[in-house]
């Protein structure tokens, strides 16, 4: 890790820690940064296959932080993990640039302890694309992949897919809200936005009226329909009962 990329490092965590101070107290401070700079000795020491050094250096940066980073896992930049106490993160999991993890997050393996063997050397862990954020104690389990922008809730279990700028929660984790592209560029302290977030039951309120409306036009045109028929041809019965098949299936909605 060049000078640059520690400045970039610091600056990025102040950006996104409302509580951070300054620069000093980062460096000195902040288990995630010790954290993150000792992952960088360690994988430099794995992708040389010195893989006892790389174990030692990750054990040593577990026992400082509380942080359990293996050192085969690959880290893009300003990787950001706030307390960080309880954090792990497996040998296959790979983070984009400019991630946030809280603490206790898992990026682990579904059943690392059944058939081991078979798994060794093979994809088992997640992939993070740029600008996730990760809440406390959320659990990402499997190859999954988090999209680019994404926010995983606060003790979320997430075993699948999450596309890019949503919001998941819950055990399994399911999609709250769907987040506006430019909206999730920008990062928000503790993943939480302030103001003009969509409300999904808005949404559906939204969906529906916009059904009955369809509904009560169709309904309107056939009643008229009707009327006309009524009025041109003999012994024609009125309204809805005089509906072809087509008419009664779309007035059903
Ligand atoms: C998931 C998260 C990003 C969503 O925040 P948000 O976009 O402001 O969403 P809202 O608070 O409006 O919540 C939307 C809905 O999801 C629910 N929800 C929010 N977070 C949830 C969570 N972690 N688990 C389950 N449901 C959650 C809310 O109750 C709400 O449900 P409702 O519509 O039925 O009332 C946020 O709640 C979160 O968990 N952030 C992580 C914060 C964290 O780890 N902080 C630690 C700092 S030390």
């Amino acid at each position: 890790m060049s000078f640059k990329d520690i400045r970039q490092e610091v600056a990025s965590t102040m950006a996104r820690d409302p509580a951070a101070r300054s620069g000093i107290e980062v460096v000195l401070l902040y288990p995630g940064f010790h954290a993150i700079l000792l992952h960088g000795a360690a994988h430099a020491a794995w992708r040389r296959d010195w893989r006892f050094l790389g174990r030692l250096i990750s054990q040593f940066a577990r026992w400082m932080t509380g942080i359990e980073v293996h050192p085969g896992a690959r880290i893009g930049r300003n990787l950001f993990i706030d307390h960080g106490m309880g954090v792990v993160i497996g040998e296959t999991a790979e983070i984009g640039d400019n991630v946030t993890l809280y603490h206790g997050v898992t990026l682990g393996g579904i059943a690392p302890a059944v058939e081991s063997a078979a798994q060794v050397d093979k994809k088992r862990h997640p992939t993070l694309e740029d600008d996730v954020i990760v809440g406390s104690g959320a659990q990402v389990l499997g190859p999954v992949t988090i999209g680019r922008g994404a926010r995983v809730g606060a003790n979320a279990v997430v075993v699948r897919d999450v596309p890019a700028n949503v919001t998941v929660t819950g055990i399994p984790a399911r999609m709250t809200v769907p987040r506006d592209r430019e909206e999730a560029r920008g990062f928000m302290a503790y993943g939480t936005p302030s103001g003009d977030q969509p409300d999904p039951l808005t949404g559906v309120i939204e969906t529906l009226r916009t059904q009955v409306v369809a509904l009560s036009a169709r309904l309107t045109e056939i009643e008229t329909a009707g009327e006309a028929k009524q009025r041109t041809g003999p012994g024609a019965a009125s309204g809805v009962g005089d509906m072809d098949d087509e008419d009664r299936n779309a007035a059903c909605g």
